[in-house]
């Protein structure tokens, strides 16, 4: 296998690494220089995300974290298996200083709501979607961002707005944004690992998300026809 070593973080059930895997399968074949998923790491023993993983028969590791005192540090961890990218897929461990300097540029995020306004440190879960209800704005949807050593604050991405529905609560726009983020995170992982994204010294983003106006995300639509309709934007 060819292209960039990509480290998936995850602290839960993995459904973004799911998503991930399922996508380079899908099209690694025809673009093998996109790279592929080398390690998933997780800051929990038992996370659902290693045994997805393992399943997958993807190397699996414990990286150190308040829940895994003992488990070596996450720089360590990377450095073994020669990472050139990582994911953050619902990881809840700050990610040390060490690895957003030496991994500028190359780490990414991904959060179910607009940034700066629904996250920071805390926001996570359910408790992002119920922030944006009370807001009365009219939409959410995932951002995939750079990571630095502040949670939600590097460089955005991409940002794919999702509507709020009459009567949604916590749980449907969960998982509303929830698919438009299975459909966007591995399309932009991707664009990372192909060198079609970039970020620069003063925090500017160049490359194929910069000022593009994406497919309105409309959720009667099948995920096969949403995802049809992305690929057509990022190929103009
Ligand atoms: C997603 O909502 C993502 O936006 C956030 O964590 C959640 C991870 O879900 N960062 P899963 O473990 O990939 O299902």
């Amino acid at each position: 296998m060819s292209g960039a070593r990509i480290a998936v973080l995850a602290s839960g059930t993995g459904t973004n690494l799911q998503s991930l895997l399922a996508h380079f399968a899908e099209h690694g074949e025809s673009h093998p220089s996109a790279g592929h998923v080398a390690l998933v790491a997780s800051d929990r023993r038992g996370a659902g995300a290693l045994e997805r993983a393992a399943r997958a028969g993807i190397p699996i590791s414990v990286v150190r974290s308040p829940r895994a005192p003992d488990a070596p540090p996450l720089a360590e961890v990377l450095d073994a298996h020669r990472i050139d990218l990582v994911v953050l897929a619902g990881f809840l461990t700050l990610v040390p200083g060490d690895v957003t300097r030496a991994f500028a540029g190359r780490i990414v995020n991904v959060h179910p709501a607009p940034l700066p306004r629904f996250g920071g440190s805390g926001m996570y879960g359910l408790r992002v979607h119920r922030a944006v209800l009370a807001s009365g704005e009219p939409r959410s949807g995932p951002t995939v961002h750079f990571v630095d050593d502040v949670y939600d604050r590097g460089p955005a991405i991409a940002h794919w707005p999702v509507p709020l529905l009459a009567g949604d609560d916590d749980h449907a726009l969960a998982a509303r944004v929830l698919r438009a983020e299975h459909l966007l995170y591995p399309r932009v992982v991707a664009a990372l690992a192909a060198h079609r994204v970039r970020l620069h010294a003063d925090g500017r983003v160049s490359g194929q998300f910069a000022g593009r106006e994406l497919p309105r995300f409309d959720p009667a639509l099948p995920d096969s026809v949403l995802a049809h309709r992305l690929d057509e934007a990022l190929a103009r």
